[in-house]
């Protein structure tokens, strides 16, 4: 199975770094998204994040140009036809994507692969909401998908051999560095990171330290480039959410409940860096931890 002709669909933070990769990589991808604003959007913050690259001598000139040329964009889902693989990174929610791939299914040659860029539903779910199971992967991405080299690649006990090994030869081709994993919720790595955010959270509701110094801890005691709070903020807090509400709902099991605080996060709308407030205050020059207890 040659990958050549990719399509994205969703061009979010996770959709625009998977396509942006992509087309560095030489791959010829289509983006789709369900709005010119949302393409609007999508379309800057690749251009954004190519520039910025070639700026820092990481990308010529040339090279960033080319990739560029490689990206197109619609709001058709019929512009992704002719492509070799699919990859979805829209929103997190089960029937939004088995819609999605139905689509797709009916629109793509028999030998397209469809791939989920899920952070913790079931593979396996919309394998079953196609008529070729064998095609569906997934192909986890990690946030700046630019940097972090991880792929967690996903086989359900239907991929076929040569589905995998086409997806796994495609991550290894992005220049990411792949691992093999179930098709569990969660897979590897958020099945350890999920647990590990809200255990933070617990911290935080029950005054065990401060803000700052929950995640000075884990920089400064185990090396990790960001602490579980801003790492929160980074995500997303409602992204957090969803996935641990996911995973509980899988799992049955306390470790993946969302705290209350968390949930209180969402409903206020400090969903973290990317609209500006979440744990910290995101608009100053400087991260600022916010108030969240009772205070006079
Ligand atoms: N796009 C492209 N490049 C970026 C970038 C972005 N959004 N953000 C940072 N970079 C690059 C910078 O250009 C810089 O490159 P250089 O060293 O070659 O010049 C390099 O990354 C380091 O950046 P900075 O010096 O600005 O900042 P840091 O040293 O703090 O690194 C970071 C930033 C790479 C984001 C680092 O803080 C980090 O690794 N954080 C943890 C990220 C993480 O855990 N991601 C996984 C999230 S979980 C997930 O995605 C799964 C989902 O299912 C929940």
């Amino acid at each position: 199975m040659d990958i050549e002709k990719v399509g994205v669909v969703g061009c979010g933070l996770m959709g625009s770094g998977i396509a942006e990769v992509a087309a560095k990589a030489g791959f010829d991808v289509v983006v789709r998204e369900v709005s010119d604003n949302l393409i609007k959007a999508g379309r800057s913050r690749i251009r954004k994040s190519l520039d910025r690259a070639a700026k820092r001598g990481k990308l010529t000139a040339t090279d960033r140009d080319a990739a560029w040329s490689r990206l197109r964009f619609s709001t058709e889902i019929s512009d992704l036809a002719d492509r070799h693989l699919v990859i979805e990174a829209i929103v997190e929610e089960i029937g939004a994507k088995n819609e999605l791939f139905s689509a797709l299914d009916g629109l793509c040659g028999p030998d397209t692969i469809f791939a989920s860029n899920t952070s913790s539903l079931k593979i396996t779910d919309m394998a079953a909401a196609t008529g070729r199971p064998d095609r569906v992967v997934g192909l986890h991405f990690f946030n700046p998908v630019p940097v972090m080299e991880l792929v967690e690649v996903v086989r359900t006990i239907a991929t076929s051999d040569a589905a995998f090994n086409a997806a796994y030869a495609f991550a290894e081709a992005l220049g990411k560095r792949p691992i093999v994993a179930k098709d569990n919720s969660g897979f590897v790595v958020n099945l350890l990171l999920v647990p590990y955010l809200l255990d933070a959270i617990r911290q935080l509701e029950r005054g065990v330290a401060s803000m700052e110094d929950i995640d000075r801890a884990m920089t400064l005691g185990l090396g990790y480039p960001m602490g579980p709070l801003t790492l929160c903020d980074f995500v997303g807090i409602d992204t957090v959410y969803r996935i641990s509400e996911i995973m509980f709902d899988e799992y049955r099991e306390g470790r993946y409940a969302a705290p209350s605080l968390l949930k209180r996060m969402v409903s206020m709308g400090r969903f973290g860096r990317k609209n500006g407030k979440g744990f910290y205050d995101w608009s100053g020059d400087q991260p600022t931890p916010l108030p969240l207890f009772p205070r006079r």
